[in-house]
Order: C-alpha cells, then structure tokens, then sequence
C-alpha cells in the first residue's frame, strides 16, 4: 500500500478538499483508496457524509491512542492507496503522517502568508526526515485555490519552486471545489468536464509519476 499524507501548518488551505478529489480520481482509476481522517475537526468524514463518495473515509485520531497503534491502523488499511488528511499544525498528528507517508504533500495558497507557511512546514519535514534514517518520503508542494489570471496565481509555482522541492500542478480558485464539499461528491465525478476536474487528474498523473506508479 502507498500512503500519501497531505500536510500544512497553516489551516483552511485545502488539504481535505485535495484528499477527497484526489481519492476520488485514484478510484476512478481502478485503485482501491482510503482517506483516513486525523483531523478531529472530521471535514473528510463530513464529506463522506451524504455517502457518495465511493471510497471509504475513515475516522482514525491520534490523540485517541498512542501513535504507534495509530500508525498501525494506517498501515493495516485493506488498499491500494491511504490518503492521509491531517489538521493544520505541526505538532503530534503531522509527525505521525510524516511516519507513515511514501509521499508527503503540502498544499499551499496564493498568498506571502502562505508560503511563509509553506516554508515552516517544509524546513519542519525536511529536519523531521533528516531525523528518521529509515524515511525514503518523497515530498512535493501544490498550489491551490489559485487565481492563474492574477499575478500571484501565475508567480506561485515559481516561488513554492525556490524552496527546494517539486511542484505540482495548480488547483485553481474554482466553485466547483466548493460546491463538491457541499453536495459530498467529488468533482471528477459530478463534473467530469468541469476545468477543476481536468486539474485533479493533471495533479494525480503528477502524484502517480512521483511514485513511479504507472498513471
Ligand atoms: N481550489 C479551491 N477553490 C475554491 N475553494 C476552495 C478550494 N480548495 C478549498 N476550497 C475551500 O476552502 C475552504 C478550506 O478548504 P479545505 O477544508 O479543503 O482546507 P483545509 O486545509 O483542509 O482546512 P483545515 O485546515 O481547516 O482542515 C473550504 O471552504 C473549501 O471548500
Ligand atoms: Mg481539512
């Protein structure tokens, strides 16, 4: 099984909106897929909720067990892939999604907050891999909730660039993200034309090559 966790220190930059379309797309393409939701605020569970998604999104927190039983009932999912959506911060629950990651993503927004954070969580995992001589995690940023006919939108690959590590492709500001969260679907599969949906599958033919997986 791969395991991709999505991390960020900072909050609201949409780690679970990715979790769920990415899962979504991997189905799409024959794989099995969990999203494992370590985020007490439970917005993947919430997500499941209508239950149209069609994976499971499992309820799995840190906090309620040690996190070597947590890291356990990760590794033990029945799945081709385990998607990990965690709560913003760098605190137990990003150390353990570090743990079990083949992949790690960090979601970062347009703005210099952002990518002030982007960095943080980024020298964060890099001193946190550095410190486990067993990890071969591979780790890569995304831009999201981009405008790409602003400038910030067009300048934000470059600067996540900068900092070292491969850059997905962007995740525009786009309602359809918003109105899959509120209809518990996922946009490649109630908009399959839509231009969001185009932009989750660029984005998982760039997670499958970063993984060396055919896509
Ligand atoms: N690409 C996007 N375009 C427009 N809205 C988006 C996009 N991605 C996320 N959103 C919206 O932004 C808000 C935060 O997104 P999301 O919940 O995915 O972020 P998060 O990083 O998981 O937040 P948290 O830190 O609270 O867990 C939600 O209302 C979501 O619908
Ligand atoms: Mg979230």
């Amino acid at each position: 099984m791969i395991v991709l966790s999505i991390v960020q220190q900072k909050g609201g930059v949409g780690k679970t909106t990715l979790a769920i379309n990415i899962a979504a797309e991997l189905r799409a393409r024959g794989k099995k897929v969990v999203v494992v939701d370590a985020d007490p605020q439970a917005s993947a569970v919430a997500w499941a909720g209508p239950q149209k998604l069609n994976f499971d999104v499992r309820p799995e927190l840190v906090g309620s067990q040690t996190v070597a039983q947590w890291l356990r009932n990760v590794l033990k999912q029945q799945a081709d892939v385990a998607i990990v959506d965690t709560p913003a911060g760098i605190g137990t629950v990003f150390r353990a999604a570090l743990d079990v990651a083949d992949l790690i993503i960090v979601p970062c927004g347009p703005s210099s907050l952002d990518l002030n954070a982007a960095r943080q969580t980024l020298s964060q995992i890099s001193s946190a891999l550095r410190s486990d001589a067993r990890s071969l995690a591979k780790v890569i940023t995304v831009p999201t909730r981009v405008d790409l006919q602003q400038p910030e939108g067009q300048q934000i690959a470059e600067e996540l660039n900068s900092l070292g590590e491969a850059v997905g492709p962007p995740l525009s500001h786009d309602v359809y993200y918003v109105r899959a969260f509120a209809q518990g679907v996922a946009v490649v599969d109630a908009a399959p034309a839509s231009p969001a949906a185009v932009e989750v599958r660029a984005l998982t033919d760039f997670l499958l090559s970063r993984l060396r997986l055919p896509v």
